[in-house]
């Protein structure tokens, strides 16, 4: 989607200025952060350039504002690939090489989760403003430093959760914000697959390279990478983090070499005593992938775009009329069954949030078109530019992978885990 419609699209209630106001990092998409960048260039370096660092780079290639000099991977084929379509760019197999060049003002790190946070916090050390993929570290520890690498750095630091530049989300969180659906009582959230999660192999001995998602020692399975995008969407909702998380987890289908869960079950507390559920199953597809805000009025479901109200509009008049008809005859008929009505899933086919909803069947691990992460890129290139940091970016994508992380300890030792209070930052947004 072109920058400009994005920002009319996902503005249409208040228009640019108040669409800044409550979701401040926009400010790089505005037309005046656009004019202060016009003639100038982020000059980049990509670290990992795999599945997601080519989707990447494919949109890289066409940005006006970007020019690629180095890339960086540890796996010859991967690099070659990177390197035919950047063929100026150095290269490198080792990132401390790249980080060394001064040419580079910004890197974009897409590695697997266990080399984000000790690559990342490199970076910023030798003074570049720094993108990594989602979600932030393996380990608390490593989230919280490279939280405080940010801080100590005056670097740029984003995170890659897109869903905060999708115009769908921006729009129906402004919805949610302006009281819209009334309170929020609910959430559930939840991202079903059907698919191993395997990539095919040239050579088994690449298993643990290729295949990273599916191991410990370099992944958490479906709580970094699917979950770390939903449980972001219910915190940005609410303005608040969860206080405690409980839940299951187990392989339940793929029982091959993995040790990861293939089916999670989790609820996250709020101190409101509203309750976040998540599920993942990647065994059976039939519910695809959502993220719902129940509110005592409506409900917004953010990934289709879409909203309902509790109350349906009234029916058109020709079917009230057959209605109060078939009324008249059936309630002067006396039936035995149960005296209470079943309750049963709406029928409501409920209204976009906007013209434009572009929808995923949530199937690819490499993403989504039209799904932000464009907008996202534009931005960390406007904020290597300018050197300007986005307010509260780092922090909405920090409590996500928290969370994430809290729920697969709470899954492992199977108990009621609470936040710990040294894995608290201070975020602008949580009242
Ligand atoms: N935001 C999204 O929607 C989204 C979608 C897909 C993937 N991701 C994230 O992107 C990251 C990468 O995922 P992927 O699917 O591209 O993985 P991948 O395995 O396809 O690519 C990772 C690349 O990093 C390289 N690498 C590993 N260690 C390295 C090191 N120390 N130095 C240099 N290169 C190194 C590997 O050789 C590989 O080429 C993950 O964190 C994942 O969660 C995000």
């Amino acid at each position: 989607m072109e920058r400009r419609s994005f920002i009319k699209e996902a503005g249409k209630l208040g228009g640019s200025g108040l669409l800044v106001a409550a979701f401040p990092w926009l400010y790089s998409c505005t037309s005046e952060a656009q004019k202060e960048i016009a003639t100038q260039k982020a000059r980049l370096g990509v670290i990992g350039t795999g599945s997601r660092g080519m989707y990447h780079l494919n949109h890289l290639l066409n940005m006006p504002n970007v020019e690629v000099v180095a890339l960086c991977d540890n796996y010859a084929p991967h690099l070659a690939e990177a390197a035919a379509l950047f063929p100026k760019a150095k290269t490198f197999a080792d990132y401390t090489e790249l980080l060394a060049l001064p040419e580079v003002d910004g890197v974009i790190v897409v590695t697997p989760l266990s080399e984000h946070a000790h690559i990342t916090i490199d970076a910023l050390k030798a003074g570049k403003h720094t993108f990594c993929e989602k979600s932030m570290a393996l380990t608390l520890d490593g989230c919280l430093k490279m939280y405080q690498s940010y801080q100590e750095s005056g670097k740029v630091l984003y995170i890659g959760q897109q869903r905060l530049f999708d115009p769908k989300y921006l729009k129906a969180i402004e919805m949610i914000h302006s009281g819209m659906i009334g309170n929020i009582t609910g959430i559930r959230s939840y991202w079903f697959r059907n698919n191993d999660w395997r990539r095919p192999l040239d050579n088994p001995s690449l298993e643990c390279k290729i295949n990273w998602r599916l191991y410990r020692e370099y992944s958490g399975g479906l709580m970094t990478e699917l979950a770390a995008h939903q449980l972001q969407v219910g915190n940005w909702a609410l303005k608040m983090i969860p206080e405690s998380v409980t839940g299951f987890g187990d392989i339940v289908y793929w029982k091959d070499s993995r040790d990861v869960y293939d089916s999670v079950s989790l609820v996250y507390r709020y101190g409101n005593g509203v309750n976040m559920s998540y599920e993942s199953i990647i065994s059976n597809k039939f519910n695809g992938l959502e993220e719902q805000i129940l509110g005592h009025k409506g409900t917004l479901e953010l990934e289709k775009g879409i909203y309902y109200f509790e109350e349906a509009k009234p029916a058109p008049a020709i079917l009230q009329l057959i209605n109060q008809i078939e009324h008249k005859i059936f309630d002067n008929v006396s039936f035995a069954g149960p005296s209470w009505v079943p309750e049963t899933a709406s029928k409501n086919k409920g209204e976009y949030v906007m013209d434009k909803v572009s929808q995923t069947d949530g199937a690819s691990s490499v993403g989504f078109l039209n799904d932000g992460s464009i907008e996202l890129m534009d931005a960390f290139c406007y904020a290597v530019i300018t050197g300007k940091r986005a307010e509260n970016l780092v922090e909405e994508a920090y409590y996500s992978s928290v969370l994430a992380l809290l729920g697969l300890q709470a899954m492992d030792e199977q108990r009621v885990v609470k936040f710990p209070e040294q894995y608290k930052i201070p975020y602008l947004n949580f009242s």
